[in-house]
């Protein structure tokens, strides 16, 4: 007899996790691998505020349950704060805090999803919303693209993905994994395009403030704000203020949605841990000075990855224009032999393996995000690591 149901059976491990799971692992073994695979900021939580946190750890108040919702003072910093950042107005009761962005994704798909509702995705994608989707009933409809549109999808091809159960769409700008940002009028497009064929938009915001060059980010619900109705805006302080540990996220939508969604929350989860929520008053409350130098660094760093991912032979990789990701084509290392012991590898989840097992590099092969070929690295890590990272990789292919 099975011993688990067929829904969790179905779920597979995020690949993100395990790549740097198995990376610290093996560092812990004493071996010395350096891990792409990480998609949090290499930087500390700002101490103002780690201070907030640990002042509230001894407020009595913090010690009990709260409003299932989240704190009032913190639903109404986040309105502000979506105000400032997004350019999009809405009421205090139209935020959810979740622990974590990736809670807030569940929540939403749970919210909006009767069994059989198609979703879109457009591929490569983050690699837990096909997950949530199924977990929710529905049903994910990926739409692949390459680095020949950099990674982005155009209402052409969103209208051949149409059907009568499209439910909703996910849009991600800044994306993980590619690093597409979609410019203005692209996301205006898009938006009229949801609205006009009557589909949800969730859309993950998460990487609002990463964005370099040219690249501008612009929400989806600012540009078309007649989509109020069907739209869900996901966000959290992991990526912006290097909070991934503190798990703090939230949600913005109709308010019908978000009522139902915190009754949900309310036998679920209750109230997000209260020093986390404290830090996270603070975090968007304060300025963005912290997330200013990160930028800084991610945007140095970026430019040096694309560099270096276009020197190894077989690799060729377009230039990032947000998140903390490079998403290079690897298949010109594929199904011959490569590397000192002559490994051939028919896709990019064996070449990783291999590189991970002869060059002690770890990097998420593209399968995980639904675009097999490609890799993603990620360069929210030191200079001097991601360098001798790439180094090696250039050196095992040259070999
Ligand atoms: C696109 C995207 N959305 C949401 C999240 C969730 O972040 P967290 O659950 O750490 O807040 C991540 C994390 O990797 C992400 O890349």
């Amino acid at each position: 007899m099975k011993r688990t149901s067929a829904l969790l059976a179905s779920i597979a491990e995020s690949a993100t996790l395990a790549v740097d799971a198995k990376a610290k692992a093996l560092k812990a073994q004493g071996e010395d691998v350096i891990g792409f695979g990480a998609g949090e900021p290499d930087f500390p939580t700002p101490a103002y505020v780690v201070e907030a946190a640990t002042e509230a750890c001894a407020v009595p108040r913090n010690h009990k349950y709260t409003p299932a919702a989240g704190w009032p003072e913190l639903r109404q910093a986040i309105a502000e704060k979506t105000k400032r950042d997004s350019g999009v107005e809405c009421r205090d009761s139209q935020v959810l805090v979740t622990n974590g962005g990736k809670h807030a994704v569940f929540t939403a798909f749970a919210a909006i999803c009767d069994p059989g509702d198609e979703v879109i995705i457009p591929a490569p994608y983050w690699t837990t919303y096909p997950e949530a989707i199924t977990l929710a009933g529905g049903v994910p409809v990926e739409i692949a693209t390459d680095e020949s549109t950099d990674f982005k999808v155009t209402v052409a091809d969103l209208d051949k993905a149409l059907t009568k159960k499209t439910k909703a769409l996910v849009f991600v700008s800044p994306s993980n994994p590619s690093g597409a940002v979609y410019t203005p009028e692209e996301v205006e497009a898009i938006g009229r395009w949801a609205l006009d064929k009557g589909v949800w938009v969730i859309t993950d915001e998460i990487y609002e403030h990463l964005t370099y060059g040219d690249a501008e980010f612009a929400s989806i619900l600012a540009l078309v704000p007649e989509l109020a109705d069907q739209c869900i805006i996901l966000n959290g302080v992991a990526k912006t203020y290097s909070m991934t540990g503190w798990r703090v996220g939230w949600m913005i939508g109709p308010p019908d949605v978000i009522k139902a969604c915190v009754n949900y929350q309310s036998h679920t989860t209750s109230n997000v841990c209260n020093v986390a929520q404290a830090a996270a008053l603070a975090a968007v409350t304060g300025d963005l000075s912290a997330v200013a130098q990160m930028r800084e660094a991610f945007d140095r760093r970026g430019t040096t990855m694309h560099r270096m991912l276009n020197e190894i032979p077989g690799v060729t990789a377009i230039s990032p224009q947000g998140a903390f990701y490079c998403y290079p084509n690897m298949t010109g290392l594929l199904g011959k032999p490569v590397g000192p012991n002559g490994t051939v590898s028919t896709n990019t989840l064996e070449l990783a393996a291999a590189i991970l097992d002869e060059a002690k590099v770890a990097f998420v092969p593209g399968e995980a995000f639904g675009t097999p070929g490609y890799a993603r690295f990620s360069f929210a890590m030191s200079d001097k690591d991601m360098e001798e990272g790439l180094r090696r990789i250039k050196e095992w292919a040259s070999a």
